[in-house]
């Protein structure tokens, strides 16, 4: 259950997704504008898109060619669903090459194939169309990935756009209102892409604005009072990071003390992440929370255990059988069972995007099975509440200012379900690995809070590596154990970059590590991006 798109006061852009790397992109771009914004697939039926009611649809990009038989188009009867209804169509480079094809142009493979910078200049006069007020032989640089190229236009179309090598960069039928862009105006290679954006939504388009998470955090309120009956229950397991939090706190705010919120201490924690977590919450957000110490029950079942996989599905197994423990606790106090399950889900896990081509996959939910902890039993009762289903993570940082969510805990660097488990490559209960790296890992991370770096670096934490080497303390040879840094950049930890440190920052911590954390000896830092590595370890 979430927020009915409907409710939003702002007209709706809808943008049928074709599998561009940059699909998401254009969505965030334009709820930047302060107008709603959603992306399903690009073979949407025609109802499922009608029912939306958009004011604008956007046809994405994609690696497909309209050649290939079985490339992805928008359902039969779109384009006249479209006029009929006014609502204005924009395609956008594969996009722009559908238009084209489907409404009786055509398209061939480029005889030269544009990639990446290019000039285009505006070909003819632009009445009110993608181009506005610029005037005929006004150029500027877009970024252009494409190797079809629009050979012939459907009746009604002009080229209003070329590029410098004489391509089509831009279309349109202002009487039919259809406009199309071979360049991606949404990524910040093509600087005039977004005042392009802004032009043709709110100058062409006449779309009205009014997407703001005010109106979003009174929205979900009024949902999750409806819903959940005056009677009814509700559970929140809480996990110390920015999306279950926001979502408790929204919760909380609709029905008061009918949540429940538990907090599981699996012994897998960073240093005095309960404290701090408990802390939190009683003393900044006002919410009760259960803390339940499980370190004995996930350790013993940890023991011995090596294979990265096999932890991952023992820690879920463990958690759900702590959440199903909390329910009954609960039953029993309140005389009824609790009826709803709160989920921090966010936008990007739902969005179904168009696979692409070659892949065998059809539409598929792109969740990262490993990051959804254990998963949920299949035969669960619980309804779930899923206030943050349709944001993305800023928004949901921006929802949790506007709840008075401390920003310390809104910027907090991601921190994965499994804990510490993923960053001590093997048995996690050897020795005492796991109190090592808690203090490394603090000292690494306060060290980067006071060189004010912790707001750069997308995710940064130290790995316990089960290896022992020779080293020399105080006239003693010792041997103690390795730890490596890892930080990284990313936009969404789907690729990311190491981070570059000062060398004098870097000797610093090695040294306080080597100094102050007994068993280690050997600092190293993880200079590796991803690909071809991952962020975590294991
Ligand atoms: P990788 O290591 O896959 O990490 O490059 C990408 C991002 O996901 C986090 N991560 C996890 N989060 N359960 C989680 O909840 C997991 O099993 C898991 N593994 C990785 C990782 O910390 C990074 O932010």
């Amino acid at each position: 259950m979430a927020m009915d798109p409907k409710a939003v006061k702002s007209d709706l852009v809808l943008i049928l997704d074709f599998g561009s790397q940059y699909t998401h992109l254009i969505t965030r771009r334009i709820r930047s504008l302060s107008v709603f914004s959603l992306c399903i697939s690009g073979t949407s039926t025609l109802s499922a898109i009608a029912e939306l009611n958009p004011r604008v649809v956007i046809l994405s990009g994609g690696p497909h060619s309209v050649h290939t038989t079985d490339s992805p188009s928008f359902p039969p009867g779109f384009p006249e669903w479209a006029q009929e209804n006014d609502v204005v169509v924009l395609g956008i480079c594969y996009g722009l090459q559908l238009i084209v094809q489907r409404l009786g142009g055509e398209v061939r493979v480029g005889e030269k194939q544009e990639y990446g910078r290019m000039e285009i200049h505006v070909d003819s006069a632009p009445a009110r169309g993608l181009f506005g007020s610029k005037r005929v032989g006004d150029k500027q640089v877009v970024w252009m990935s494409h190797g079809d190229e629009v050979a012939r236009l459907p009746d009604g179309f002009e080229v209003v756009a070329r590029s410098q090598q004489g391509a089509v960069a831009a279309i349109e039928n202002r009487a039919r209102r259809f406009y199309g862009l071979q360049y991606h105006p949404e990524v910040t290679h093509s600087p005039e892409g977004m005042e392009t954006l802004r032009y043709f939504l709110f100058e062409v388009c006449g779309v009205t604005a009014g997407w703001n998470m005010e109106n979003v955090l009174d929205e979900e309120i009024k949902v999750i009072k409806d819903t959940v009956g005056l009677e009814d229950h509700v559970i929140c397991a809480l996990s110390g990071g920015v999306d279950s939090t926001v979502a408790a706190t929204l919760v909380h705010k609709a029905i008061g003390d009918r949540l429940h919120c538990v907090f599981v201490d699996n012994g897998l924690l960073r240093y005095k992440e309960r404290e701090r977590v408990v802390e939190t919450f009683e003393r900044d957000l006002h919410l009760p929370v259960t803390c339940v110490d499980a370190t004995d029950q996930f350790l013993s079942k940890l023991k011995g255990v090596v294979d990265p996989e096999m932890k991952r599905k023992i820690i879920g197994k463990e958690f759900i059988s702590i959440f199903d423990a909390f329910g009954q606790e609960l039953e029993q106090k309140l005389g009824k069972k609790a009826s709803y399950l709160v989920q921090g889900t966010l936008y990007p896990d739902v969005i179904e995007s168009c696979p692409p081509p070659g892949s065998g996959r059809t539409h598929s939910h792109t969740i990262k099975s490993h990051h959804n902890v254990g998963g949920l039993p299949k035969d669960m009762k619980l309804k779930l509440i899923e206030p943050l289903k349709l944001l993305f993570k800023d928004e949901v940082r921006q929802l949790g200012r506007i709840l008075n969510v401390p920003e310390s805990f809104l910027k907090r660097h991601p921190f994965p379900g499994p804990g510490l488990a993923v960053r001590v490559l093997g048995d996690v209960t050897e020795g005492n690995a796991l109190d090592i790296l808690r203090q490394v890992d603090e000292i690494f991370i306060q060290s980067i809070k006071d060189a004010g770096l912790y707001d750069s670096i997308w995710q940064a934490f130290a790995v316990f590596l089960p290896v022992r080497s020779v080293g020399v303390q105080g006239d003693q040879r010792t041997h103690s154990h390795v730890v490596a840094l890892r930080a990284v950049t990313s936009q969404d930890g789907m690729t990311a970059d190491w981070y570059y440190f000062e060398h004098k920052f870097l000797d610093d911590v090695a040294r306080k590590i080597c100094n102050s954390v007994r068993g280690v000896n050997r600092v190293v830092q993880d200079i590796t991006s991803k690909p071809p590595s991952t962020i975590e370890w294991e």
